[in-house]
């Protein structure tokens, strides 16, 4: 799904320490890119720069984009990938670990968006990547939370999309919902529901294909997305799920 070269274009990715953040880094770090990591945790890998600090944090968001721009310049890309889920009923989960979920999952795309919106306006151009799921789109027993703060990140995504049109602006947000890709985002899960052998097994039998997706194929859209060869490609809830939301 490669789209035209991201070559020199500066990329900030939050969740930059695991998964498909980590993953992000190096796909655009091979692309030629300029990469800022984010993270609460430490990272490793060929990021430009890294920045730990919690995405829920506004004064360090109000620290590191002037930082980015006095280092680099521009601000062309944004993806939000930093995430937690924590799976419970909801008759059994503790409000703070709900309220835990809304924080990561939509207040960090949120403080992103508010302070590299205003640096992406002003140069008329811009691309925001926020990572969504399957479960921000369909419902999963157990995970309430998590669908809830994913459906969340879909419309603030839409209605992000259209303030950026409603300026004239040239920036471009959407959300994207891939289905389960294996990462240690997957393993926490197994781990949160006792971590028996079978729950891979069982997590991948949701799946119409009875597998989970490469994270290279998240990353791959995640790329087209801020590439110029998604243009008009603006405010939708972009799917990568091998067929899981045509159930
Ligand atoms: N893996 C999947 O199957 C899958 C499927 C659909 C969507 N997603 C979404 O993709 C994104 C990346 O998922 P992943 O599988 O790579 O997860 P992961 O657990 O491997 O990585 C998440 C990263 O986010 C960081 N993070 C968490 N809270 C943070 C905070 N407050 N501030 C800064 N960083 C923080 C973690 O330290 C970690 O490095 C998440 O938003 C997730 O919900 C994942």
């Amino acid at each position: 799904m490669a789209g035209p070269s991201l070559s020199g274009r500066t990329v900030i990715v939050t969740g930059a320490a695991s998964g498909i953040g980590a993953a992000t880094i190096q796909a655009l770090a091979e692309e030629g890119a300029t990469t800022i990591g984010v993270d609460r945790a430490a990272m490793n890998g060929p990021a430009s720069l890294t920045i730990e600090m919690s995405v829920t944090d506004e004064a360090a968001w109000s620290d590191t984009v002037p930082h980015v721009l006095d280092r680099f310049g521009t601000i062309d890309g944004l993806v939000n990938c930093a995430g937690i889920i924590r799976m419970a009923p909801v008759t059994d989960m503790e409000l703070d670990l709900f309220r835990q979920s809304m924080q990561v999952n939509v207040e960090g795309p949120f403080l992103a968006m508010k302070h590299v919106l205003p640096v992406m306006y002003g140069q008329g151009r811009g691309s925001v990547v926020n990572l969504s799921s399957t479960a921000g789109i369909a419902g999963s027993p157990g995970a309430a939370a998590y669908c809830a703060s994913k459906a969340a990140v879909r419309l603030l995504s839409k209605s992000v999309a259209l303030e950026a049109l409603a300026n004239g602006s040239g920036v471009r947000v959407n959300s994207l919902h891939p289905a389960m890709a294996e990462t240690p985002m997957v393993q926490d899960i197994v781990a949160q529901l006792g971590g028996s052998a079978d729950t891979l097994d069982q997590m991948r039998a949701l799946q119409p294909s009875g597998r989970f997706i490469p994270v290279s194929a998240v990353v791959d859209a995640i790329l087209f997305l801020l590439s110029d060869g998604s243009t008009f490609i603006n405010g939708t809830d972009f799917l990568v799920d091998n067929g899981f939301t045509a159930q």
